[in-house]
């Protein structure tokens, strides 16, 4: 008896506590681009990020990103994939802006081959240090890009909980992972970290209800990529009168919907027009029956996979 009622007492108290989290994470209002929202370790993060995929590297990977920070973002989204890295460190460093005002996300790309298939513990943390290396500073956090190589995926997140003990990254996470490969990183014995975040493709015309719903309660923040749908649905009609009524422009429509929403949008853009308009959010509200208009424009496009024949990689094994 006694030990039913610890039990009762401990599943009562991790019930709570999911239901303070989720109601922590739904009701932060932001108000301006340095708004910050929650991540689930206790850090935070900018309420919308600056995307570098397809960035060039060099002088334009580097002039956009300084230009970005003068325009107010305070966040910036790279990868080891991206080949981007020291343009964005660089660039962070020339700003001005003080290093612990500006977040960097950074991600390694494990391959389905090679050492990734006998080493990969060891791999990310080679990968971890040489982000650090490029971008000459910490990563604020640090994620698995994708959930290729089922068997490696924990040796993946042991590497990833080192990084952070040794102090290169401060949180970490995971990219384009399903219920059923997070569930499977929290349930294993040897994990003793939750993902703080989960960055999979999230618009309007492709919604993550399911991953949602596990991410949520947990405290696992959701980062949108391809806030913008990659500009495919900008004429999209429902779009085009939400944007209308509010004197807004369509992707302005689609980066708002996210941040009210709690996700944390990256909209990429290598002009510097767009890269103000997409981030000049903070003026107007979409009502919630024009939320619900935009909710339901949901047809599981998937614009970043649909080279790879539409791949769902949060269904990958
Ligand atoms: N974790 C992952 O696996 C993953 C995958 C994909 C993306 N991401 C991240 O998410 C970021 C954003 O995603 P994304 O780059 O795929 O797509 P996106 O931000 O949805 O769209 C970018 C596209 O929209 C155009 N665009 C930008 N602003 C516009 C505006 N105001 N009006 C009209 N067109 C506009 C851009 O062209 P211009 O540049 O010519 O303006 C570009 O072609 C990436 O850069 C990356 O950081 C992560």
């Amino acid at each position: 008896m006694p030990q039913l009622g610890a039990t009762a007492v401990i599943a009562g108290f991790v019930l709570v506590s999911a239901v303070l989290i989720k109601r922590a994470m739904a009701s932060e209002t932001c108000t301006s681009p340095d708004s910050r929202v929650s991540l689930g370790d206790g850090n935070s993060i900018p309420a919308v990020g600056f995307g570098m995929y397809y960035t060039p590297p060099g002088a334009v990977a580097y002039d956009i990103v300084k230009e970005a920070i003068k325009i107010g973002y305070r966040h910036i989204d790279t990868a080891g994939f991206y080949e981007n890295e020291a343009d964005v460190g660089r660039a962070v460093k020339d700003s001005g802006v003080p290093r612990d005002q500006i977040h960097i996300t950074s991600k390694v790309w494990p391959e389905a081959e090679g050492r990734w298939q006998t080493d990969a513990y060891n791999m990310v943390l080679e990968h971890v240090k040489a982000s650090v290396e490029k971008l000459g500073t910490h990563a604020d956090l640090y994620l698995i890009h994708w959930p290729v190589n089922p068997e490696q995926r924990v040796d993946y997140w042991l590497a990833l909980e080192e990084a952070q003990k040794q102090g290169l990254v401060k949180s970490i996470g995971v990219s384009n992972f399903g219920v059923a490969h997070m569930q499977k990183l929290i349930d294993d014995p040897r994990t003793t970290v939750v993902p703080a975040a989960n960055e999979v493709e999230l618009h309007p015309f492709l919604r993550q209800d399911e991953i949602e719903a596990f991410c949520k309660p947990r405290g696992i923040r959701l980062i949108a990529y391809s806030p913008l749908s990659r500009a495919k649905r900008l004429d999209n009609p429902v779009i085009q009168e939400v944007a209308k009524a509010h004197g807004a422009t369509p992707a302005q429509i689609h980066v708002r919907w996210s941040v009210q929403h709690g996700y944390v949008p990256l909209p990429k853009s290598v002009r510097t027009e767009r890269v103000a308009e997409n981030i000049d959010v903070f003026k107007f509200e979409i009502t919630p029956a024009e939320m619900e208009k935009l909710d339901a424009l949901d047809e599981r496009l998937f614009t970043e996979w649909e080279e790879w024949g539409n791949l769902d990689p949060t269904k990958m094994d």
